[in-house]
């Protein structure tokens, strides 16, 4: 067994040898090495199909953050998280710093302040907090500049909205959600969270978001950074469940299908099935407009308003789909969701759910896995829901009837959700 003295030389080696296999593959594929400088690239530029090297960049980032963390000492490590993490991401995106002055010119803080309506004060001391951070530069003293984080922020609005979300609602919803959690004691209410008491309502996210359309903008757009990225491409729900072995005018309901983009990409690829994507009024009503939905005509694709906390109208189809609904909702309320699909089901009739499963711990690199970690705690700090291991999906089906047989699922290879099933054995 390793001694402690040892670990931090063997991490140090280790993230030696890796660094070298990424700079390696940049360097013989003519991409860019990584660099924070203005004009450096704005992504990490490594495939994700490129698994060695994408596994190289991912033991990096463990092994830098262990080797931080052994070298801090418990203490210090313990110290060195301050609740100040996100403070001048949240100062840059509310003042629009990053927009005050134009990349590749430089700017003091007085001119910031002027443009930002901020004191000069906080302007020095949240850009100098963001410095350290590595988001900015200042090559003289008090004359700031943007690096390729900071032009970024300035450049891509997705980001800036991410940022802001981020800052303004999911951070909020977190440190309030210990409070929640004394508060209302094993509340599984949507409504009954840190996102409630950080909002100083009883309404749940979606209510306070439809009262303020800027903010519901801009965390739609967030969340659609999230969900557009690599590993959340359709074509691993067309590849991934055996839609071509449903019967000749097969029959699916994408429930909570928002714009219908599945049904779109499966209704390209399988011409014999038909499709209908259930999501609230305003929803449907901007979804049915869409150029693709008008192509591809009403014999194909049916829009229609459905409240899935309601009981399933569309009686006897094929496959009933849910793409990373169930995830929002607690426990009690999945099961009302899945009861509610079973007068409508017909024997033989699947269920296909297209999202998060935890993994167990240590099964993926700690920089991936945190990642569901962390959607797993924003699921409660907004909804009072959370993510699920393979086990408690097979458990909630149980719950909500022993006649669903789950029938697991898999990850798809370099997917991001689960395709799994389960089928009605009822009559
Ligand atoms: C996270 S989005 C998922 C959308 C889509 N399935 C996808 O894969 O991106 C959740 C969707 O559920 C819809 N939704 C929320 N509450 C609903 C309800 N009670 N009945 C029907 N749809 C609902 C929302 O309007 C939204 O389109």
């Amino acid at each position: 067994m390793a001694s402690p003295e040892s670990r931090i030389i063997e991490l140090a080696s280790r993230i030696a040898a890796n660094t070298k296999k990424l700079n390696d593959y940049l360097v013989a594929n003519n991409l860019p090495t990584p660099s924070f400088d203005v004009k450096g690239p704005k992504a990490n530029l490594v495939p994700k199909q490129e698994i060695e090297v994408q596994a190289a960049r991912a033991a990096i980032i463990d092994d830098t953050q262990e080797l931080r963390r052994l070298v801090l000492g418990p203490r210090e490590y313990l110290m060195s998280y301050t609740h100040n993490e996100l403070i001048s991401q949240q100062a840059i995106t509310r003042f629009g710093i990053a927009h005050s002055f134009p990349v590749g010119s430089e700017a003091s803080f007085a001119e910031i302040a002027t443009k930002t309506g901020l004191p000069e004060t906080n302007v020095r001391q949240v850009i100098r907090h963001a410095i350290n951070k590595d988001i900015f530069v200042e090559p003289r003293p008090g004359v700031v500049a943007h690096n390729a984080v900071s032009r970024l922020l300035a450049e891509d609005k997705v980001i800036h909205d991410w940022v802001g979300a981020s800052t303004d609602d999911l951070w909020q919803s977190a440190s309030q959600t210990c409070n929640a959690l004394t508060k209302y004691p094993g509340s599984q209410e949507p409504n009954e969270t840190g996102f409630a008491l950080a909002n100083n309502t009883k309404a749940t996210v979606y209510e306070v978001f439809s009262q303020f359309p800027e903010r519901a903008r801009r965390f739609g757009n967030a969340m659609r950074s999230f969900t557009e990225g690599t590993g959340f491409e359709l074509s691993h729900v067309v590849d991934n469940f055996p839609w071509g072995d449903l019967p000749q005018d097969g029959v699916v309901v994408d429930i909570g299908g928002s714009q219908g983009f599945v049904c779109f990409a499966l209704a390209a690829q399988f011409p014999s099935l038909s499709f209908i994507v259930q999501d609230l009024e305003p929803v449907i009503r901007a979804a049915e407009k869409q150029p693709q939905a008008i192509e591809l005509g009403t014999d194909r694709i049916k829009f229609m308003t459905h409240d899935f906390l309601t009981e399933q109208l569309v009686h006897g189809a094929d496959v009933y789909f849910f793409r990373w609904i169930l995830h929002n909702w607690s426990d009690k309320y999945c099961v009302r969701i899945l009861r509610n699909l079973i007068p409508a089901l017909k024997q033989g009739a699947k269920i296909v759910i297209n999202d998060n499963v935890l993994p167990k711990p240590g099964v993926m690199s700690k920089w991936q896995e945190d990642r569901l970690r962390s959607m797993d705690l924003t699921m409660t700090e907004l909804q009072n829901s959370h993510e699920r291991e393979l086990e408690d999906w097979a458990e909630l089906f149980k719950l909500a009837d022993p006649r669903f047989e789950f029938q697991g699922g898999e990850l798809p290879k370099s997917a991001n959700l689960w395709v799994l099933v389960a089928e009605w054995k009822g009559e």
